[in-house]
């Protein structure tokens, strides 16, 4: 969690030569980050509690025999701190080299989710795809788990309890665990079961944190093959009230998939299992692309805006005029915007006469 800096009076410490101020209850990490240090992580994730599994953001702090986790350790007045001696870059090295050892496939699509690359990127930036500690390798994957949303392919993953966190700590939901230790360690449900029988939401923030693409978004996976860049275009979700910002990721006129939007005042990076995964009305080909009225047979027949809109109006009116103004009852889509639902009001109670309104984003 960040600490707020203007909530209480500041220190200072030495951070690479150069004197700097913190306030109290803030990390080495932050302290380092708001002044632009690259401290490599991979267990971490700012919207989590600080966990120290991964020891890659290590630096050196005077008078401490050994690297210290940045993340999980407080800055204390007059601290002198390196971030990146040559030493501390060695052992970034070396522990990324171990902890690619235990990875089968490094380079994976980026659409399996949001932090899918943090991995691949640190391993060419440190220079460590080398191959030295070859060995036994842990997790094993669930391609049996049929779910239609999450890919649980544990032969990528590290260890870093993203995940786990992530669902306890942001969802409350605790429904993904760890199983035994070391080489054994197993990400899993309790007794080891699928995901759609365990307490799982399918919100995705599993997936989304996710530093190795070890959980993918399965409904974006489907697109992967298709070539192109993928572009990406800030919006709202559509379906309900709390305004969930989002990532819609396209390529071509082909939507892709939804990351979630990580400084999204409404949601932190959040969504619930239709923000995340309920997008395939988009591009669905039984979406209405033209307006349809009933033929005197009964049946659904295409027409143009005008004719439709007229037969709509004369629908009302004749309700109206058998059954009174208050027969009528109106309900405008949460996926409206905010223009389109004053409209609507504006119809229901200055045209027709009645306060017979509402709107499905008030549940
Ligand atoms: S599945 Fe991903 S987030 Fe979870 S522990 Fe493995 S690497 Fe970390
Ligand atoms: S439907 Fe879910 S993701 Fe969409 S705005 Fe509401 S809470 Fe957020
Ligand atoms: S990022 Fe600090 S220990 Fe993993």
């Amino acid at each position: 969690m960040i600490a707020n800096p203007t909530d209480a009076k500041s220190e200072s410490l030495t951070l690479d030569g150069k004197e700097v101020s913190f306030t109290p209850g803030e990390t080495i990490y932050e302290v380092a980050t708001r002044h632009r240090k690259r401290i490599p992580t991979l267990c971490y994730d700012e919207r989590l509690e600080p966990f120290g599994g991964c020891r890659l953001c290590a630096v050196e702090v005077e008078g401490s025999r050994l690297p210290v986790a940045s993340c999980t350790t407080k800055a204390t007045p007059g601290m002198q701190i390196r971030t990146s001696t040559a030493s501390v870059e060695k052992h970034r090295r070396t522990l990324l080299e171990m902890v690619a050892s235990e990875n089968r496939e490094i380079d994976v699509d980026p659409l399996r989710g949001y932090a899918s690359q943090e991995l691949s990127t640190l391993l060419d930036r440190y220079d460590a795809r080398t191959g030295r500690f070859a060995g036994a390798q842990s997790g094993s994957s669930r391609p049996d788990d049929d779910n239609p949303f999450i890919l649980r392919d544990y032969d990528l993953c590290i260890s870093c309890y993203r995940c786990v966190r992530v669902c306890a700590e942001q969802e409350g939901d605790h429904a993904i665990s760890v199983m035994s230790r070391g080489f054994h360690t197993q990400i899993t449900t309790e007794f080891e079961g699928l995901l759609k029988h365990s307490a799982c939401t399918f919100c995705g923030q599993c997936v989304q944190t996710c530093p190795t693409g070890a959980l993918a978004d399965r409904k974006a996976m489907r697109f992967a093959h298709l070539s192109g860049e993928t572009k990406q275009t800030r919006t709202i979700c559509p379906y309900c009230g709390v305004g969930c910002s989002v990532d819609i990721l396209t390529k071509d006129s082909t939507m892709v998939g939804v990351l979630p939007a990580m400084d999204g005042p409404a949601n932190l990076g959040a969504l619930c299992v239709k923000g995340q995964f309920a997008w395939d009305f988009v591009q669905h080909p039984d979406r209405l692309a033209t307006p349809l009225v009933r033929g005197a047979d009964g049946e659904l027949q295409p027409t143009d805006w005008d004719t439709a809109l007229d037969r709509a109006a004369e629908g009302f009116r004749k309700v109206v005029d058998e059954h009174g103004r208050h027969s009528v009852y109106a309900v405008a889509s949460g996926r409206a915007p905010n223009e389109a639902g004053y409209l609507m009001q504006k119809f229901v109670r200055a045209g027709l006469g009645t306060n017979n309104v509402d709107n499905c984003s008030r549940a």
